[in-house]
């Protein structure tokens, strides 16, 4: 018997090009997920354009509407949970998500980091890895917890820092990474080959 792709949620709060590199993915014949649901903060992301372009439901809910952040995460939730969603992407998601969401959605959480954690967590982390001056930076998959970016690691992609960089040069060198690894890592998920333990992920052979 074949299984249904598994259902996805992507959260995004402006260009989406994650989204994107996601929804071009899972387009694919034999792709074992597909988006059923995106979801943006903000009226304006490119993100809802993108989906709207795939054919995929999207929606805004407005922050504004609620009273406080786990009023507004638990909008989020019931869509999530109307859409038959399994899995919740953050794709440039620029909120952070309360502890009820992280908790609601714990293993099946995962969000997208533009450095190689535990490096540069938190806002800027380009900036940050310039200013640092390292000569090798990259992006993070990982699950999400009630830290900010500290959950398991499930993939990372390394670039080298050049010396002529730019933050705009770093950041769209991580990016053609990340557009890899997302769908990567959600692959991985939908075949049900992480298995988390105590901090690491475990990436288990084809069965
Ligand atoms: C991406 O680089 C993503 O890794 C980063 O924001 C960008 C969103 O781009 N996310 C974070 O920094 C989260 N802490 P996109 O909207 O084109 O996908």
């Amino acid at each position: 018997m074949i299984d249904e792709p598994l259902r996805i949620g992507v959260l995004a709060s402006g260009r989406g090009s994650n989204l994107q590199a996601v929804l071009d993915a899972t387009a694919r014949p034999g792709f074992p997920a597909r988006v059923a649901l995106v979801v943006s903060d903000r009226e304006r992301a490119q993100a809802l354009e993108r989906a709207a372009r795939a054919g995929v439901p999207a929606r805004f809910i407005s922050p504004k509407d609620f009273g406080d952040r786990e009023a507004y995460d638990a909008a989020v939730s019931a869509a999530l949970d109307t859409a038959g969603v399994e899995l919740v992407c953050l794709a440039g998601y620029m909120r952070i998500v309360g502890v009820a969401f992280v908790r609601r959605w714990s293993g099946r959480l995962m969000n997208i980091h533009p450095s190689l954690l535990p490096a540069f967590p938190g806002l800027h982390p380009q900036r940050q890895a310039l200013d640092h001056g390292v000569k090798v930076a990259g992006a993070t998959v990982h699950f999400v917890d009630e830290g900010v970016d500290t959950g398991p690691i499930i993939l990372q992609a390394s670039v080298p820092v050049l010396d002529a960089d730019t933050e705009e040069s770093l950041s769209e060198r991580i990016l053609v990474e990340e557009h890899r690894l997302y769908p990567e890592a959600i692959r991985l998920f939908a075949e049900r080959r992480l298995r988390v333990s105590g901090r690491r992920v475990i990436l288990e052979a084809r069965g």
